[in-house]
């Protein structure tokens, strides 16, 4: 191979590689510049201590699914729906940016449609859809916001 056709593709492989570094690197930087959510040491708690609770509840709604049995797909969902927000008091809710109070509140009535579908007998498919879009909601919510006790 005549050696300047070699130096093209030399350069064409370190500019493909050179891409994928900078993609990986403004991955990264972008998770640095996540906006900061400014909660107490104890509010902080009470909001991870909330998501543990998400976790959960999607961990239950597998299995259930996995075994094919809606009542629990549907108690599953309903521990991560509207209810849980019960608990939050308004001093809270006031200091958390709109657009992050509405990610979440759509989260929770997400949570409650899929315990509806189960209920109501929705096929599988159409209850792995509505988790998908549920897990979709955490994932946008975690690349956007840090928790940055206070
Ligand atoms: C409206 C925003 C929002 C949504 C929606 C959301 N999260 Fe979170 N979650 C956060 C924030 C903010 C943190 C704290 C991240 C950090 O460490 O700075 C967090 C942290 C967590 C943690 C770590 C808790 C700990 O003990 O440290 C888990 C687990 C978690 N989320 C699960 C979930 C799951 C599962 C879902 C979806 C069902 C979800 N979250 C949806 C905002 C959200």
């Amino acid at each position: 191979m005549p050696t300047g056709r070699c130096a093209v593709i030399m350069l064409a492989t370190s500019f493909v590689l050179g891409a994928c570094g900078n993609q990986l690197n403004s991955s990264l930087r972008g998770s640095e510049e996540r906006v900061a959510i400014r909660l107490s040491v104890k509010e902080s708690e009470h909001l991870r201590q909330g998501m543990q609770r998400y976790l959960a509840s999607v961990q239950g709604i597998v299995e259930a699914l996995h075994h094919n049995k809606r009542v629990a797909v549907s108690e599953s969902a309903k521990n991560g729906g509207v209810g849980m927000l019960s608990g939050v008091p308004a001093s809270v809710a006031v200091r958390l940016p709109p657009e992050f109070l509405m990610l979440s509140m759509d989260t929770h009535q997400k949570f409650d449609a899929l315990s509806r579908s189960a209920a109501a007998g929705e096929s599988k498919s159409q209850m792995l859809k509505q988790l998908g879009d549920i897990l979709a909601n955490c994932t946008a919510c975690h690349a956007k916001y840090k928790l940055t006790p206070n």
